[in-house]
Order: C-alpha cells, then structure tokens, then sequence
C-alpha cells in the first residue's frame, strides 16, 4: 500500500473526523442539569431568580450558553486562560444562539483570579476544575476572589467527585451513543494527593482519540474544602449529595445532606453561602 493511500485511510477515520471538544460535551457535560439544579437551591434560599451567572472554568461556554438560551432575562460571563477552547465555543455553542441570546453571554479569555469583581447571583466552576489549585492558599485565594463577587444573595456553585475508586489507578469506560469515553486515572499520590488524569475516545472503527484532554490536579477532601470556602469568607456551605437508583448508579437527583455513607464513586455539588 502505497504512503499516500494510507493518510487517506487515517483521514477517513472517525477519530481524525471527529473533535475533541464535541466529543467531550458529549460524554461529560449535562448543563441543563446544572442550570435547574442552580437555580432551584437559589430560590429556595433567596425567594426571587438567579439572572447572571459566572462561570468559572468555563470551557466551550457549553454551560453558560444554555443559561442564556433558557430564559430571557439571565445573562452569563465565562471565563477560560485557553484561546482555542474558548473560540470553538463562541463558533459551535454561541453561534447556535438568536442575537438576543447573544447579546447576554460573554466569553473571556482569562484566569478565573484576574475576573473583576462584577457581582453576580451565581458564581459556578464545573468538572472539578478547581482541583487546578495544587496549593491550600490559591485555593483560598481564588475561593476569597469568588466571595467577594457575589451578591449579598448569591451562591458558589462546584461540585467534587469522591469515594474509594478516586483513590485508585484505573480506567473506566462508558458506551455513547457513537463513541465509547474513557476517563483514566493514570497516577494518584497518596502523599500530595496529586492525580493526573485523562480522557481518551475510541471509536467503533477502532480509531482511537488518545489522551484528548489531560488533567493534573490536587483532589480536595469533602470536609477540607468547606473550611476553606469558610476561610474563605463564606458564612455555611451546604451539600448536596447524589442518590443511587436500584443498581447502585448516580440517579442524577442531588439532596442536601449532611452525613453520607462511602461509595465506590459520588459525585457532590458544594453551594456556599455569602
Ligand atoms: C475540566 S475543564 C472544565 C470545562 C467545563 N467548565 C466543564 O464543566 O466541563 C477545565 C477548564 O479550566 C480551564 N482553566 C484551567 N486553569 C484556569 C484558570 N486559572 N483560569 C481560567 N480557566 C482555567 C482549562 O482551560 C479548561 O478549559
């Protein structure tokens, strides 16, 4: 076979045609999930309705983007340090919206730390993306800029994920629709509680989209990072923990609790109160 027939063999296959970050809202990313969730605790606790959210970390604005599209008056900030993820989702999420929605959503390329202290109903940082923080005091640096950001009534919202198996070095592999996700924990310390992770996507052809995404965070314990947020300024953090369904799988509805048995794998989200 000759060299220029099998580029074109690489080039016909799903993993070269497919994107990364396509995939990746696929597999990872359920906002609408977000956006009620957020807004319910907001009303419960505040009695009117969250309009602007600022959502830290934010990615393809995958999020922030379906905010905007939900209700008319809501307006959404995101912010993310890298141009190409940002500028594939001001072309692929963005220009799904009507120009009124548009005009109400604004991506930033930027560190979450240098956002101006604009307040907002809700700030929000997704995906346990600030694991990022390998050190105490950025973490508390970062949670003190979000607190002061928000409204007297307002709320952070982030979510953590916990339980043996984020103790261990694997590979987990979830069937969608076209494409199969593989989420790796490639290397966990036990002394600096560092883990690298990765995502990788295969394909039923048998192409594979290795190391899509790369992770190097520093896991937070579920009681350690509420003393932060309450170093932080916060006055109470509250947590809203996931309940199982018959076979022991995240049911995807999240309950405010304050005592929680192990599990192998959960997922939680923090919601820390001014
Ligand atoms: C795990 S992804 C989360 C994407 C999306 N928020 C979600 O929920 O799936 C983490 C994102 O954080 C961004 N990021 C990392 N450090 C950052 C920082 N200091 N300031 C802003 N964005 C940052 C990365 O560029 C990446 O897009």
């Amino acid at each position: 076979m000759g060299k220029s027939n099998k580029k074109k063999k690489k080039r016909d296959r799903q993993a070269f045609l497919a994107n990364k970050h396509d995939l990746y809202q696929k597999a990872v990313q359920e906002p609408e999930a977000d956006t009620e969730f957020m807004e319910k605790v907001f009303r419960d606790k505040f009695k009117h309705t969250p309009l602007v959210m600022r959502e830290d970390f934010c990615g393809t604005g995958f999020l922030s983007a379906t905010w905007v599209a939900e209700k008319k008056e809501r307006r959404a900030i995101g912010y993310d340090l890298d141009p190409d993820t940002v500028n594939w989702g001001v072309e692929n999420n963005l220009s799904d919206l009507d120009s009124d929605q548009r005009s109400r959503i604004e991506l930033r390329i930027a560190d979450v730390l240098d956002a101006p202290k604009e307040p907002v109903d809700i700030v929000c940082a997704m995906n346990f993306s600030w694991w990022i923080f390998k050190k105490r005091n950025q973490l508390l640096k970062y949670f003190r800029s979000v607190r002061s950001s928000l409204l007297d009534e307002g709320l952070f919202v982030l979510d953590m994920y916990g339980g043996s198996e984020a103790y261990e070095e694997m590979e987990e592999e979830r069937e969608k629709e076209d494409f199969s996700y593989i989420w790796d924990q490639e290397k966990v310390c036990g002394i600096t509680d560092e883990v690298l992770c990765h995502i990788s996507f295969h394909f039923p052809d048998g192409s594979k989209m290795k190391k899509a995404f790369t992770y190097d965070w520093r896991r937070y314990g579920m009681r350690e990072t509420q003393e932060i947020l309450i170093d932080a300024g916060f006055s109470s953090v509250e947590v809203y923990w996931e309940g199982t369904d018959e076979d022991g799988e995240g049911d995807g509805e999240f309950t405010l609790q304050t005592e929680a048995e192990n599990s192998e794998a959960w997922i939680a989200y923090l919601v820390a109160i001014p």
